[in-house]
């Protein structure tokens, strides 16, 4: 159901749940002070309790009150607002937040109404509005399809349209949990060297996730022959979940998809497509 940004502040506030536009894809936000909100969350995307939520906060101010903040982070933040989330040392974080990990991970969304959220109600705990293990939305008809009987915000379709990159400074190096909207180029111009996959068990970095009903067929990049101009990775970042939905809703039994140039945000879908086609 369609709420304006005012109204879903006012729910969530009084401690209900409501689907918030974000710049990667639409989450399902809690307060991040009301544990009971953000346990109905879990309830409603059918998540287990141990996969941690990204705590969304409104500025580095307020995400320094609720980590152990270092240098590292420093050299990241002029990518905030932005589509990239830091895992550091939690403090002050509700654990049912965290999954009792020790972490938490931080993101400052870069969307005027998450933002506006944001200022209004404080910290929020959003995972991605969508049924455990499917495809995230990037628009608000399919937060609607997800969740008919939830509160949702539009902000229009997602910039974005993958999650954000996730990366892990806690003990040793920077790690990259999960690749997304800002490359991994970026991350080690700022970093210097990042750990790529290996260690930290991350919930969410399960090898089927993001699945679309359909039966998806991957074949590399650049050699499918069809006659479609090559879009840019951005390009294909920003449709691939709205097409895969789309391929569902025409009742596809298989997709046949040619693989994103893995440069850039094309690392991100070239992920997402593998995890999507992985029964
Ligand atoms: O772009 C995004 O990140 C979107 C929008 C809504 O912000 N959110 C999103 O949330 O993708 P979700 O719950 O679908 O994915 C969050 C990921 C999960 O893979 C989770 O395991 C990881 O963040 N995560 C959260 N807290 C963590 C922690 N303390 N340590 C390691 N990974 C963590
Ligand atoms: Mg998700």
């Amino acid at each position: 159901m369609l709420v304006t940004a005012q109204r879903g502040s006012q729910i969530l506030k009084e401690g209900g749940i409501c689907g918030v536009p974000t710049e990667t894809v639409y989450g399902l936000a809690a307060s991040a002070r009301s544990e009971a909100a953000v346990r109905a969350i879990f309830y409603a995307k059918s998540r287990p309790a141990e996969h941690p939520l990204i705590l969304h906060v409104a500025d580095v101010a307020t995400a320094r009150q609720h980590s152990v903040w270092d240098a590292r982070a420093d050299a990241l933040i002029d990518l905030w607002p932005g589509p990239l989330t830091l895992v550091l040392p939690a403090r002050n974080v509700l654990s049912v937040i965290t999954g009792g990990h020790p972490s938490v991970a931080l993101r400052v969304p870069n969307h005027p109404v998450a933002l506006e959220i944001l200022a209004a109600v404080g910290p929020l705990a959003a995972p991605s509005a969508n049924r455990f293990g499917r495809v995230s939305p990037t628009r608000v008809e399919h937060v609607e399809a997800e969740f008919p009987d939830l509160p949702v915000v539009d902000g229009g379709p997602c910039k974005v349209g993958v999650e954000s990159t996730i990366v892990a400074l806690l003990d040793g190096l920077p790690h990259l949990l999960r690749p997304g909207g800002v490359s991994l180029e970026t991350l080690m111009a700022r970093l210097g060297p990042v750990q790529v996959g290996g260690a930290i068990a991350v919930p969410g970095s399960l090898p089927s996730h993001y699945a679309p009903r359909a039966k998806i067929e991957l074949i590399p990049y650049g050699t499918s022959g069809a006659d479609i101009p090559a879009g840019a990775p951005e390009d294909h970042a920003r449709a691939l979940y709205d097409a895969l939905r789309s391929f569902d809703a025409r009742g596809a039994q298989t997709i046949v998809c040619e693989m994103a140039d893995s440069v850039g945000i094309g690392v991100a879908v070239n992920d997402r497509l593998r995890r999507a086609a992985h029964r």
